[in-house]
């Protein structure tokens, strides 16, 4: 009873509700999940390979307590946003292939089946206008958009699972932080470490989250808005915060952690790289150093949620390192070409949007 059975009949639903949009207070939204109407599904068996994929009400789903992801965290997310255009005329995806080419690449490290590039992408098109009428509003906010892989098959000896699951749901969100759009506060985790040489620290495997959480539950409870790891093995060069990739600017020169293996090959990332280095920034990619934050002049995190968020203060060994900040900065000018792009404003020369 619960089965779409087609986009048509989806937009006839959202038509129904009047000004085409769901009942939230887009002026209040956070990175927090609002319920949508409708989830993606599809299956994956050993003999059937992945089956059809459809959209099915969005609720709980059952799974055996046997699975290979409750067990042995065999899964892997993903994330991007959707934006509504200013001129009202449908939405914006941002490099939604690089989302797929990365659950490809998780997919293999993680030993799962992975879908095609163009079959992902066209799963997340039919997710978010099945969920259209909760896209915010122009300059509200975005439809963030989770796909995940997982084993669901029952498997009680460690290997990989027999089934597995490809499921996208999404959220209107607002600003990651509870800072908004103001600087945020990091602290230098110093004990403990998000990944290690030859792990899984590139890939987004759910497995890279919840270690972090104490530090960060921690580093909250201090009054910092999230942490910073290190390498693992001269607990010396940064990595990425839990959450975002990070940025240095030192005399009009960017940096950032060289993604060697253990930091996530984010897409905020990539993209950012490639602005900056449009404006006439000169872009290194490097081993950036603890000793690098004493002097650095700008420091920024980007992620999908965070987006690019300038930092105020980094914390490393009871030392604490303030930034410059503001509308006249670096990381504001990033801030601004880069979301201009994600939400129509210039035109796109780099055909980095996918119109849906
Ligand atoms: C994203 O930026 O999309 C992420 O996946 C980070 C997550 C911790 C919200």
């Amino acid at each position: 009873a619960y089965y779409m059975h087609s986009a048509y009949e989806t937009a006839l639903h959202s038509h129904r509700t009047g000004d085409g949009y769901a009942d939230v207070n887009w002026d209040d939204l956070r990175f927090s999940l609002t319920p949508t109407d409708y989830m993606y599904s599809m299956k994956y068996s050993k003999d059937g390979g992945f089956s059809q994929g459809e959209l099915i009400r969005y609720g709980n789903i059952e799974l055996s307590p046997s699975a290979g992801v409750l067990n042995y965290a065999q899964g892997l997310y993903e994330g991007l946003k959707a934006y509504r255009k200013a001129n009202g005329n449908g939405f914006l995806l941002f490099r939604p292939e690089l989302n797929a080419q990365r659950m490809q690449i998780g997919a293999d490290r993680m030993c799962m089946p992975s879908l095609a590039v163009d079959q992902f992408v066209h799963a997340v098109k039919q997710t978010v206008v099945a969920n259209k009428r909760w896209v915010p509003p122009p300059g509200k906010g975005s439809l963030y958009i989770r796909p995940l892989l997982f084993g669901s098959g029952p498997i009680l000896g460690l290997a990989p699972a027999p089934e597995y699951t490809f499921l996208i749901y999404t959220s209107p969100v607002g600003n990651y932080f509870k800072e908004g759009l103001a600087p945020i506060n990091l602290i230098v985790a110093e004990l403990t470490h998000r990944a290690a040489p030859g792990g899984a620290g590139c890939v987004k495997t759910i497995a890279n989250y919840a270690p972090v959480l104490k530090a960060q539950t921690q580093a909250k409870e201090k009054g910092f808005t999230d942490v910073l790891f290190l390498d693992s093995v001269k607990n010396k060069y940064l990595e990425e915060a839990s959450s975002c990739n990070i940025f240095i600017l030192k005399d009009n020169v960017i940096s950032t952690p060289i993604t060697n293996g253990t930091i996530l090959e984010g897409v905020t990332r990539r993209s950012v790289i490639e602005i900056a280095r449009e404006l006439g920034y000169q872009v290194e990619e490097r081993l950036v150093s603890v000793d690098d934050l004493a002097v650095a002049d700008e420091v920024f995190c980007t992620g999908t949620a965070v987006v690019v968020a300038p930092v105020n203060t980094i914390t490393y060994n009871d030392q604490r390192y303030t930034y410059t900040c503001g509308e006249e900065t670096v990381t504001n000018t990033i801030y601004k070409s880069l979301t201009a792009i994600q939400m129509g404003l210039v035109e796109d020369r780099k055909g980095w949007t996918v119109d849906i």
